[in-house]
């Protein structure tokens, strides 16, 4: 369990939102009782063990079938150094100006008002477009970091509820032209404030590798791992794609990965309890072959994992593991779980069935 007042959102763990992400504190735990040696997070989401890795001066690898998780985690372990961060608050400031005299000239392109406008008030729709085409395609690192602080505020100037809740905020108040700018460069600052603290602490170490990828196929240059630390989404409980729904448009060439996303809610809803549970013990299954292959001798595969949810009742996650680890010829070594309180709608603490928290280790037979 992360030690009281343990922040996860230090350094640049919080630079961009992602739903159920990692403790960093569990991350750094993983690590530190992994032989020396890289490592790999095949469902890296924002990237934490990679932040992580880095620290600890690890070799990492990072993967996941969201494309906006490679361009968080790369923004969230650069090492840049003050003149740099300069460059990047005048560039916002630039680029302010830039999306004014757009919005001043041209009109918001008609299908991204069909796709989008209920989800934005008029004006912060207008505005973040602007931002986004004062920004420009090329991706320099400067540009890819002023767009991540876009992506970064994306649902706060939306109207849906909250980055978990993709749905529309009953008690939305309307967000000016102007609101969305202060908080565009009051985030590049601040990011760039959380990239000088990481430099700090990270010059010197190396470069993560990462790729858009289904966790089920192993990149063939990840071998001798000393470790695969990662968070697997819970059965039926999240639909991560559509958590980024109000972003997809502003990364050029980014769309919403749906096809091949384990354990959704969507599926759950779909097909049924009994479906998902096979689909999810077969895509364990498949995710421990592939990566407990790449391991050194003495590796270790430790998930990070939640018990699930469908419309029947929680999903206890251990037997579907016991079972995908045995048809992957492995064995669970070590489980350490721990209760979580389920809330109801009005907030209350739900009653019923208890779920639980795991951090699952697993070798080779
Ligand atoms: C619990 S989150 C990981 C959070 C991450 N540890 C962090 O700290 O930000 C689970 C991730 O699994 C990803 N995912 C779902 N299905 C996947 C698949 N088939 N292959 C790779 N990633 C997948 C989702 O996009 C999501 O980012």
């Amino acid at each position: 369990m992360p030690p009281r007042g343990a922040d996860p959102r230090a350094l640049t763990h919080g630079v961009h939102p992602w739903p159920a992400r990692m403790h960093p504190h569990t991350a750094k735990t993983l690590l530190a009782v992994a032989n020396p040696g890289a490592v790999a997070d095949p469902f890296m989401g924002g990237g934490t063990v990679m932040v992580e890795a880095r620290l600890a001066s690890r070799r990492a690898f990072g993967s996941d079938l969201n494309p906006l998780a490679q361009h968080v985690a790369w923004a969230r372990t650069r090492v840049v150094n003050a003149g740099w961060v300069a460059r990047l608050n005048d560039a916002a400031g630039e680029v302010v100006l830039g999306a004014r005299k757009i919005r001043s000239t041209r009109k918001v392109p008609k299908p991204l008002v069909a796709h989008h406008g209920d989800w934005f008030d008029p004006p912060a729709l207008a505005t973040v477009w602007a931002i986004s085409a004062s920004i420009g395609t090329e991706l320099s690192p400067i540009g890819r970091m002023l767009r991540l602080a876009l992506s970064s505020i994306a649902v706060k100037v939306s109207r849906q509820a909250s980055d978990s809740i993709p749905k529309i905020d009953r008690d939305h108040q309307w967000v000016a032209a102007r609101a969305v700018e202060r908080r565009f460069t009051a985030r590049v600052a601040e990011i760039g404030r959380s990239l000088l603290q990481f430099e700090r602490v990270a010059s010197d170490t190396p470069e993560p590798h990462f790729a858009q990828r289904d966790a089920r196929i192993r990149p063939p240059e990840a071998v001798d791992l000393a470790a695969v630390i990662t968070s697997p989404p819970y059965p039926g409980v999240y639909d991560y794609a559509a958590h980024h729904a109000r972003r997809y448009w502003l990364w050029p060439g980014a769309s919403r990965p749906e096809r091949g996303e384990i354990g959704s809610r969507r599926d759950a809803k779909r097909k049924g309890g009994a479906n998902l549970r096979f689909a999810y013990r077969d895509s364990m299954e498949a995710l421990l072959t592939a990566w407990l292959e790449g391991l050194a001798p003495e590796g270790f595969c430790a998930l990070v994992i939640g018990d699930g949810q469908t419309a029947t009742g929680p999903v206890p996650v251990i037997p579907l593991l016991e079972q995908a680890a045995t048809a992957a010829k492995a064995n669970i070594v070590g489980v350490a779980s721990q209760p979580r309180r389920q809330y109801g709608p009005g907030g209350n603490v739900k009653r019923g069935a208890q779920k639980f928290e795991h951090i699952v280790v697993i070798q080779p037979q």
